[in-house]
């Protein structure tokens, strides 16, 4: 069926046409892919963590970043229900609550963590940056028990009042820290994501 104006989805854009025909759950591929083209931080052979990894675009691409040799594992409150390709293990969780099972999981540490977790937004954009301060906080110490020293760390967070705070936690355990807003980002959100380079340090235990 053509699409005319009115029967396309509000949110339907260039980036989510492009994701349906490539196959790829969600739009927001396109973000880990501009990260990726422009940071290099997904290696063949790497283990990839992936916190809200929900429906499953960022697992997609992560995996074939990886290679065979590599593997991808994510966690996400929802069920992710694409088909996923064997390297590639998916953990249905809080992360709140599941730091310490990440690693009982895998038993080994990992080269990247990246969070594109995001909240159930309010409309109130301090409780929604809050919240998302709260989320990319957890995934910053899940980072820093998991990670192997000299890894990297990819976490979305809405830009308010604790971005700075977070963007300080990041600089102050990784030799360089970025912010990045992906051309992809709908011109709307308050996102951004802050890239942690080569951890310093030994990992917490
Ligand atoms: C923007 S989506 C992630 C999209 C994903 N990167 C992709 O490309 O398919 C954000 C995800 O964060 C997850 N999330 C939010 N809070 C979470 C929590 N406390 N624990 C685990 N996942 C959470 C949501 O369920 C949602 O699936």
């Amino acid at each position: 069926m053509k699409h005319t104006r009115k029967t396309r989805n509000r949110w339907e854009d260039h980036y989510s046409r492009r994701a349906k025909q490539e196959k790829y759950p969600a739009r927001s591929v396109y973000k880990l892919k501009e990260i990726q083209q422009k940071y290099h931080l997904i290696q063949k052979g790497d283990r990839v963590l992936d916190l809200g990894c929900a429906p499953g675009s960022w697992l997609l691409y992560a995996a074939e970043q990886v290679g065979h040799k590599g593997y991808v594992v994510g966690i996400d409150l929802k069920l992710v229900t694409v088909r996923l390709p064997s390297n590639v293990k998916v953990h249905e969780g809080d992360v709140f609550s599941t730091g310490d099972e990440v690693l009982a999981f895998t038993g080994e540490r990992f080269h990247v963590v990246m969070s594109d977790m995001a909240p159930a937004t309010t409309g109130n954009s301090h409780v929604d940056s809050a919240r998302s301060f709260n989320l990319s906080e957890t995934a910053f110490v899940i980072a820093q028990k998991v990670l192997v020293p000299g890894g990297s760390f990819i976490c979305k967070i809405f830009q308010g009042e604790d971005f700075s705070r977070f963007s300080a936690l990041v600089k102050a355990s990784f030799k360089t820290c970025k912010n990045y807003r992906p051309k992809s980002t709908r011109k709307a959100s308050k996102e951004v994501y802050v890239i942690g380079i080569k951890k310093t340090g030994q990992p917490v235990s």
